[in-house]
């Protein structure tokens, strides 16, 4: 199972790289992969089993964030207390095909499990986006997203592209926004 330790932190060049695409059927050991990310995020969101392995809370995992430079990402955002989650799958080869004009950012910011400090101010993200990915199978999904899961999976794609969400912050002023920027609660 993946733990904290497994998890490579900022300063790691493989967060800074290009991910590969991944081919289809997956191998083995890309699937072996897809699993424990997607456990590792269920994992992290359970108290219990989160407080015994001391894991951070997280609602995605990018597979260059354990060192495997492919382009994969398991996403977990739960819904409400006792409903299913708003969106769980591991997005394979993901690709944002439109989004909207209108821009949205976190009103607290954004974390990352691979960045051990806050990096407070606001990540500007596409408020809406349509997203191509391939799911386990090579089953393609054309899904459309607004507001939080929009933004994680923005975030999540960033990782398969060497990008870190402070990359977006603007230095001077980090929590300067345009007047039209929805600044999600
Ligand atoms: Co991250």
């Amino acid at each position: 199972m993946i733990l904290m330790k497994d998890i490579i932190r900022e300063g790691n060049p493989t967060l800074r790289e290009i991910a590969q695409p991944v081919s289809f059927p997956l191998s083995d050991e890309d699937r072996q992969l897809a699993a424990d990310m997607m456990t590792f995020l269920e994992n992290s969101q359970d108290p219990e089993i989160a407080a015994k392995y001391q894991l951070r809370a997280g609602v995605g995992l990018a597979a260059p964030q354990v060192d495997v430079s492919k382009q994969m990402s398991a996403v977990l955002v739960p819904g409400p207390e006792g409903e299913a989650p708003i969106l769980k799958d591991v997005i394979i080869n993901p690709k944002i095909i439109s989004h909207s004009v209108q821009d949205a950012a976190l009103a607290e910011g954004e974390g990352c499990l691979s960045v051990d400090r806050e990096v407070p101010g606001y990540v500007p993200r596409h408020d809406r986006i349509t997203l191509r990915y391939q799911d386990v199978e090579g089953v393609s999904h054309k899904i459309r997203l607004k507001n939080y899961p929009a933004i994680v999976c923005q975030h999540e794609i960033d990782h398969l592209n060497g990008i870190l969400f402070f990359d977006h912050i603007n230095k001077e002023n980090p929590f300067t926004a345009p007047d039209d920027m929805i600044i999600l609660e």
